[in-house]
């Protein structure tokens, strides 16, 4: 192992404990050694790391809980347990192939997209218990992944029968009993809550079962907060309608998460911001002070247990109904402690802008602070807080005129009935007034059309050196090479072009490239790898003839839904090996699996999210990539997301301040910059690539693209990827109104918009027999949107994008100067970056 793979391991041993939590304790953890421990369930010995998909990092090895607790010094007392339960996965793996292979077939979709993300239901089985020792833990796991969303279902996010019955026994039967949960999202722990402790471990990357023993050990101590509200499935007012084929309609609106759960007073199993650590916290505030600029609470947080911990203190302000309905609350700041020992205090301050209270009011295009009374709370999670002040404002104030986006939606949404009386309790604490004329007013101008630009001849070296202008190297360019610069590595006429995961050159296993077709003025390519749980590399290659041959980890996970046929097929079209490629010798890559997004969301913590952007810049650097294909900020709208692992949070500021950081750690390294994804509105992984979000304007601006803004206007990154879904209609990559008007006109973005792989092909949509209500995206529609890059690049792209600069009757016409545009980004973005 080299050394630096030894201390990234480290740092992420270090922080992930920050990114755990307790949701149930009584005080027998921590442990105050290791002991004989009777270890089942899932995640024992097959513990989850990381959901499947681009998502998932290849890393040299990682740490089970099985070998972690056994490093740890644990003596593991049901072997024969873990060793039946393996055997008995394989015979229920198999069938559950067939299972979803029958299903494809049925649908008239090809096997190996529709098995792709599908997660094998936790089976049922019968295994004794018999083990002893002086503690039992039960490791419930689960995975799922890109391509498909989860089910409600027994297995999945219900428990299944056997895991009820288990969990239920043991902790009957042992004095010390933890449920250890190895999961990504959401499960319905209801049945079996009762139970002594409950740890949510999540899927922590390489250490994974080193930190779990770190933490029975008092080693380390949990310290997280949940980032999404746990209820039952069936209250989540987005489950209905979740997941259909063609159109998905965002009811529930603005009312996603806990501004639905306490705006309608139902009490959910664990609300959002909450979780337990070893020790209790005492938060006071000490001081308020508001005007019309801002918001700010200094609170003092006294450690009132009796071991080391850290507390996340939580601000939420409650806007007046008036024009517009509002929810009870919205989170506005949080913050959270250095490590405190028992009796220790820290003195924090929470701070945030007043006009962040704004709502969306779509008949007038702005965003307005109506008049009334805002009550600011404070606390350590949504369900427990107290007011600290109240701000207020006699005459509604419009902050922000802009102009309404993705139009055409046509839907009844929620309007809560009563809202819980927002100031019954506030007559006690400090009133602000402020007033509408101090409050300052944005208004933003949108592009005008592109003009094109004229240059003179001039080289590559003399942009590096600073003695020629961008522009004038654009306008040296002709409608051919301004094409390639706007489209992915690709070779001509090849087909398919690239699968994931081999369409880049210079590092093996990187998701893609830019072109290669300026190399000969100067111009480098760009390298793209993804993310979000580190770095996505390949752990081998060969060098041959100059060229890098990558061993594709994933394909094992695509061939086991493949018929005989397409096996014999793809085994056909493999590249032999010749004599050369047999001699070279092999390299490796090892890179570090870091927190899955939501539970680095979790730790609730800048400082943490920081130091893994930090650790996996470096890795960038070490071994050659531009861009990560991360973090991924798509909001949690309902537990059955698939990709939710990779995603932050139901709550935008913890998306967008937590990414911001994310970022920060990474292009803090020279040549290395964050692909922001997926923009915007991809809330779900069925049938994804065509799939429609009807949402209203309101709730796209206050809660979708709220957390990109945020990061946006904190860090800067240095590119976005649209996503694929369509958006009331329209894909959101041919989305003017998202890719332009919004990410630049009125949030000052100024680097790089990628699509998403295929985003705009109909090589996905034209594998599955089924017939789709809505078209794939267009490639030149793209461009026209404002994307500068088309990933990763086909000979399709460019025959379109060539057709739509000299067909006026394309559907969607480009310019050669909006061709200028995009090029001057991406090669200012080489610049930067190359
Ligand atoms: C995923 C992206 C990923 C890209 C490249 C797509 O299928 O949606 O998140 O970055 O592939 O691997």
């Amino acid at each position: 192992m080299q050394p630096f793979e030894r201390e990234h391991i480290e740092i992420v041993r270090k922080v992930a404990p920050e990114c755990t939590l307790l949701l149930k304790k009584d005080d027998t953890l921590p442990l105050s050694a290791p002991c004989r421990v009777a270890l089942y369930g899932s995640g024992a010995r097959k513990t989850i790391k990381g959901g499947t998909g681009s998502g998932d990092v290849n890393v040299r090895h990682f740490v089970t809980v099985e070998e972690g607790l056994e490093k740890a010094g644990f003596e593991i007392t049901s072997k024969n347990w873990l060793e039946s339960y393996d055997e008995l996965l394989i015979s229920k793996r198999a069938a559950f192939v067939e299972q979803v292979k029958q299903e494809a077939k049925e649908l008239g979709i090809n096997p190996v997209i529709y098995g792709m993300g599908k997660a094998m239901p936790e089976p049922e089985y019968e295994l004794s218990l018999d083990a002893d020792g002086e503690l039992a833990v039960y490791v419930l796991a689960r995975i799922s992944g890109e391509g498909a969303d989860r089910s409600v279902k027994a297995g999945d996010i219900g428990l299944s029968d056997t895991e009820i019955r288990d969990i239920l026994a043991l902790n009957s039967k042992f004095e010390r009993f933890v449920l250890v949960l190895n999961i990504g999202g959401m499960v319905n722990l209801e049945p079996v809550k009762s139970v002594k402790n409950i740890l949510l471990l999540g899927q922590l990357g390489t250490p994974t079962g080193d930190v779990l023993a770190d933490l029975l050990l008092g080693k380390s101590y949990p310290s997280g907060k949940l980032a999404m509200t746990w209820a039952p499935i069936g209250e989540y007012p987005s489950t209905e309608g979740f997941g259909d084929m063609d159109d998905t309609p965002y009811t529930e609106g603005i009312y996603v998460g806990y501004r639905y759960f306490d705006t309608v007073r139902q009490q959910p199993d664990y609300p959002f911001g909450f979780g337990l650590s070893y020790t209790a916290f005492e938060i006071a505030v000490k001081d308020t002070d508001v005007d019309e600029e801002k918001v700010t609470i200094t609170a003092e947080i006294k450690n009132t247990g009796d071991s080391a911990g850290k507390e996340v203190v939580q601000a939420y302000y409650s806007a007046p109904a008036g024009k517009l309905n509002k929810p009870y609350q919205e989170l506005a700041a949080f913050a959270k402690t250095k490590e405190l020992r028992p009796g220790e205090s820290e003195t924090v301050t929470l701070c945030f802008h007043t006009a962040d209270m704004a709502s969306y009011d779509t008949d007038t295009a702005s965003y307005i602070l109506e008049a009334g009374t805002y009550v600011i709370r404070i606390g350590n999670s949504s369900r427990d807080t107290f007011p600290c002040c109240k701000v207020l404002l006699e005459e509604t104030a419009v902050v922000r005129k802009v102009k309404n986006i993705c139009p055409g939606c046509d839907l009844k949404e929620f309007v809560p009935a009563a809202v819980p009386d927002r100031d019954t309790d506030v007559s006690a604490v400090p009133a602000y007034r402020i007033s509408r004329k101090n409050l300052r007013q944005e208004t933003v101008v949108y592009d005008r059309d592109a003009e094109e630009i004229f240059g003179g001849a001039c080289t590559w070296e003399e942009i590096k050196r600073g003695e020629k202008t961008l522009d004038e190297f654009v306008g040296s360019l002709n409608e051919k090479q301004l094409s390639y610069l706007s489209i992915g590595l690709f070779e001509d006429n090849a087909g398919l072009g690239s699968i994931v995961g081999a369409s880049a050159q210079s590092v093996a296993g990187a998701a893609g490239e830019t072109t290669r077709r300026l190399e000969d003025l100067g111009v480098p390519a760009l390298v793209m790898a993804d993310g979000p749980a580190g770095l996505r590399l390949c752990t081998k290659y060969k060098v041959v003839d100059g060229k890098i041959k990558g061993m594709n980890e994933s394909l094992a996970g695509f061939m086991e839904f493949m018929d005989q046929e397409q096996l014999r097929q793809m085994a056909a079209m493999a590249p032999k090996p010749d004599e050369a490629e047999l001699k070279a010798p092999m390299n490796y890559v090892y890179c570090t699996a870091i927190p899955v997004g939501t539970a680095l969301a979790q730790s609730f913590s800048r400082e943490v999210c920081r130091k893994c952007g930090d650790m996996v810049g470096d890795e960038m650097e070490k071994f050659g990539v531009h861009l990560w294909l991360a973090p991924a900020i798509n909001i949690q709208r309902s537990p059955l997301c698939g990709r939710n692992f990779e995603y932050y949070s139901e709550d935008p500021l913890v998306s967008g301040l937590l990414a911001a950081a994310v970022t920060e750690g990474v292009q803090a390294h020279k040549g290395c910059g964050v692909t922001v994804k997926h923009f915007a509105l991809n809330n779900q992984e069925t049938n994804r690539m065509v799939s429609n979000s009807i949402v209203s304007e309101r709730a796209i601006r206050e809660i979708y693209l709220k957390g990109f803004e945020i990061c946006v206007k904190k860090s800067q990154p240095h590119a976005f990827m649209s996503s694929y879904n369509l958006v009331n209609g329209e894909h959101a990559c041919n989305s003017k109104d998202i890719q332009t008007c919004v990410l630049r006109n009125e949030w000052g973005y100024q680097g790089v918009v990628m699509t998403d792989w295929y985003a705009a092909s109909t090589m996905m949509t034209d594998a599955s027999q089924r017939k789709n209500k809505h078209p794939a995206g267009s490639p030149a529609g793209c461009i026209h949107a404002g994307n500068d890059l088309i990933m990763p690049g086909m000979q399709a792209d460019l025959e379109d994008i060539m057709d739509a600069l000299s067909n006026g009757n394309h559907v969607y016409p480009i310019t050669k100067a909006e061709l200028q545009i995009t090029a001057k980004r991406v090669l200012a973005t080489v610049l930067k970056l190359a």
